[in-house]
């Protein structure tokens, strides 16, 4: 267990924000993080992950738990499935290859995708038509009171649009060591209806697609749009897609024909942030570092020396932009801390 004072945690955010943890403590054992909590309130710590889908806006004034916990195991199987078990700190991209190289299907639309394995649950990950809650098995998690490790199910995780249990009612009250995935070993389940996988693979000719396909797809796609945040500093999508009322898009549409919308229920219809801003003219907007990515105007990126106070009000700025034009309330997908 390595501990350190006063540490920046430029390398700990795909933002690149530069803030500081008074403490930082990398936590390898499980029984680190429960010697670290017994010691300190739960209050006290801050759980940093892959940093991947947050914005800091100040420095850190507690201990900065990095969870760093490790290994990966086949825990189940069957003729046809197979359990697979990640640790928390593994990388989320490298599971995803280590189960697409072992023919392990239900993962492949989720290539690319930054941050660690233990913070895939928290907001149900997605894209490409498909969600971490699809293949989810159960998580273990432990209680930062207690200090015991519980396990939860599919239905006990209330899974839903970039959502789930630990943001709402047991928001701070867990942390997730690990996560089984309950994946195919034949038969896959294949996802191509997402536009731009059927075009990439009807482009490189593959009539039969296997996983490793709709992989090499799906990471060529998000290159094309989405920008590296070894690169350019990012947090993926900024705002989540909101959701209106039918009424609402009808009336929309009468001045933007071209709206686009996915409907989710009789009189709720999804539509894309990113064209909204996109058409606010704010693609490629930039104030001082902070921007809006010129490829994908859902994706706010840091130029180099932006203070997450700048990202937040240039994403304030977009919030009242699309208010004015829109009428409608864009809510952060990111946590802003
Ligand atoms: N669009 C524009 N201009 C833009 C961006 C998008 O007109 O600058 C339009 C597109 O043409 C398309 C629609 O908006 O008609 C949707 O765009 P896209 O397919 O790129 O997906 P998205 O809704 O912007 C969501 C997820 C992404 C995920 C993709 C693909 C959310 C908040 N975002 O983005 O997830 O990769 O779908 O499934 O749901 C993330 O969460 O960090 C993330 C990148």
């Amino acid at each position: 267990m390595q501990s350190f004072s006063n540490k920046s945690l430029k390398e700990h955010n795909t933002f690149g924000i530069d803030v500081k943890a008074k403490t930082f403590i990398s936590i390898t054992t499980v029984e680190e993080l429960k010697a670290v909590l017994k010691k300190q309130y739960a209050s006290e710590v801050f759980i940093l992950g892959g940093g991947s889908n947050m914005l800091l806006t100040r420095d850190i004034n507690k201990t900065v738990l990095h969870i760093n916990l490790k290994g990966k195991e086949i825990v189940n199987e069957t003729e046809e499935e197979v359990y697979v078990k990640a640790m928390a700190g593994e990388t989320w991209h490298e599971f995803v290859l280590y189960c697409i190289s072992r023919n392990f299907g239900g993962l492949e639309n989720l290539s690319l995708i930054p941050g660690n394995v233990g913070t895939t649950p928290i907001q149900n990950i997605g894209a490409y038509g498909v969600e971490i809650k699809d293949t989810f098995e159960s998580c273990t998690a432990l209680n930062v009171q207690t200090l015991e490790l519980q396990e939860f199910s599919l239905f006990d995780c209330e899974f839903g649009y970039r959502d789930s249990v630990f943001k709402n009612a047991l928001k701070g009250q867990y942390i997730i060591t690990s996560v089984t995935f309950r994946l195919t070993k034949k038969n896959h389940r294949l996802n191509t209806s997402y536009g731009p996988i059927e075009q990439h693979l009807a482009e490189k000719g593959v009539q039969e697609p296997q996983i490793k396909d709709i992989s090499d797809a799906v990471i060529s796609i998000r290159q094309s749009k989405l920008p590296d945040p070894k690169e350019l500093g990012n947090s993926g999508s900024f705002f989540k897609n909101p959701v209106i009322s039918m009424r609402e898009f009808e009336e929309l549409q009468e001045n933007y024909p071209e709206l686009p919308g996915y409907k989710i229920s009789e009189d709720e219809i999804k539509v894309p942030a990113g064209w909204l801003i996109d058409k606010a003219g704010l693609k490629g907007f930039r104030k001082g570092d902070a921007g809006v990515h010129t490829k994908q105007a859902l994706v706010l990126v840091n130029y180099g020396n932006a203070t997450g106070q700048d990202i937040l009000n240039l994403s304030t700025h977009i919030q009242e932009e699309i208010y004015r034009l829109f009428r409608i309330r864009l809510q952060p997908e990111v946590n802003i801390l």
